[in-house]
């Protein structure tokens, strides 16, 4: 019924328009508990695909990833379309409006997207207030961080630190987003000239605030698509030195693997069909290097069962799916763990 009714009348619509109808409709249904229930009913999958990772029982390994619901606005809703984790962000410490729109575009031939959203963010205290108002829903929350443009690369940690200061007594797990493309420079945190020191800023605070929430934050690193194989080996490196926990492969890529929507020209990161198997690979590369010792979430064009379960079988632990979401509506969650070995 989605890709026959909805999807053609959302479609005739500009992307950011859709996205920002389809999250207030989920945060509305999420806070009443009549229309959240019937939500779960209808989506809840009919077996579940329990997973054992991070210290976390989830439910099922499908998550939402970054981006979709970024101030956490809508975390009941979401959690009744039966997603094992949903991770909000990513959010930055000062509220900031991010690129000028139209900043996401569809390429509907490629089954992709463009965006050069630029972190637009409530800034932490609004999402903490948004976290606040909601009741239990049942579902991992991970928190996914990043820095404020005006802040220089060098003081980048600071804005890392205070958020995960500020979070830490409602997430779940962190995620260090260091790897989207439309914050000038914020890629380079990734080589090791800043990660190291931005690592061990980070799990410092990590562990100073399990001091006082008397709880075990796991951190997560998202990488970038695009890191060549020796930058790549490096990240790895560093991050097996430090105390991070896991990796999520992968954010959105600015390579433009043979596209042939009128699209394909928009500056920013690519995500969906054209996606996945890089991200895949990456997944299968970081699996053997460091073999299997680093928990791993897959991300990047899952647009059904078979796509999830490849990068499960390349090594991913979990997978997160947002894309897909876009071109195949809400039931791909039940869909996909349904249909999962
Ligand atoms: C994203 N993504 C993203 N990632 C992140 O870490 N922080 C963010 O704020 C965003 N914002 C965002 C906006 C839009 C419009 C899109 C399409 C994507 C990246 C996302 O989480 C994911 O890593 C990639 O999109 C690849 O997965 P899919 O979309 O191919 O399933």
């Amino acid at each position: 019924m989605y890709k026959n009714l909805f999807q053609p009348l959302l479609f005739t619509l500009p992307p950011e328009k859709v996205h920002d109808l389809t999250i207030n409709l989920l945060s509305f249904a999420g806070r009443i508990p009549l229309i959240r229930n019937s939500l779960a009913n209808y989506f809840t999958p009919k077996i579940q695909h329990p997973t054992h990772l991070l210290g976390f029982d989830f439910s099922n390994p499908i998550g939402l990833a970054a981006g979709y619901d970024k101030d956490g606005i809508a975390i009941p809703g979401l959690a009744a379309l039966g997603f094992g984790h949903i991770e909000i962000g990513t959010i930055t410490p000062l509220p900031q409006l991010g690129n000028p729109k139209p900043r996401v575009f569809r390429l509907l031939e490629d089954k992709a997207i463009i965006n050069r959203m630029g972190f637009p963010s409530k800034g932490y205290h609004q999402v903490i207030k948004n976290i606040k108002s909601i009741k239990k829903h049942g579902s991992i929350l991970g928190i996914n961080i990043g820095k404020n443009k005006n802040t220089p690369l060098a003081e980048s940690h600071n804005d890392y630190t205070q958020l995960i200061d500020s979070f830490s007594p409602y997430a779940d797990y962190f995620t260090i987003n260091i790897s989207s493309p439309n914050t000038k420079g914020l890629r380079d945190l990734q080589h090791k000239v800043y990660l190291e020191q931005l690592l061990t800023k980070i799990c410092d605070a990590r562990d100073q605030a399990a001091e006082i929430t008397e709880k075990h934050l796991p951190l997560l690193v998202k990488l970038s698509p695009d890191l060549e194989i020796p930058e790549l080996d490096q990240a790895i490196e560093t991050i097996l030195s430090s105390k991070i926990d896991g990796v999520i492969a992968t954010n959105t890529t600015i390579s433009r693997p043979s596209l042939v929507s009128q699209n394909k020209t928009e500056t920013g990161g690519l995500s969906g069909i054209p996606l996945r198997n890089l991200s895949t690979e990456m997944i299968a590369y970081i699996h053997r290097q460091t073999n299997g010792a680093l928990p791993i979430v897959g991300v990047g064009g899952i647009f059904n069962a078979q796509d999830a379960q490849e990068k499960l079988d390349a090594g991913a632990s979990l997978v997160q799916i947002y894309t897909g979401l876009i071109y195949q509506g809400p039931a791909l969650v039940k869909n996909i763990i349904e249909n999962l070995y």
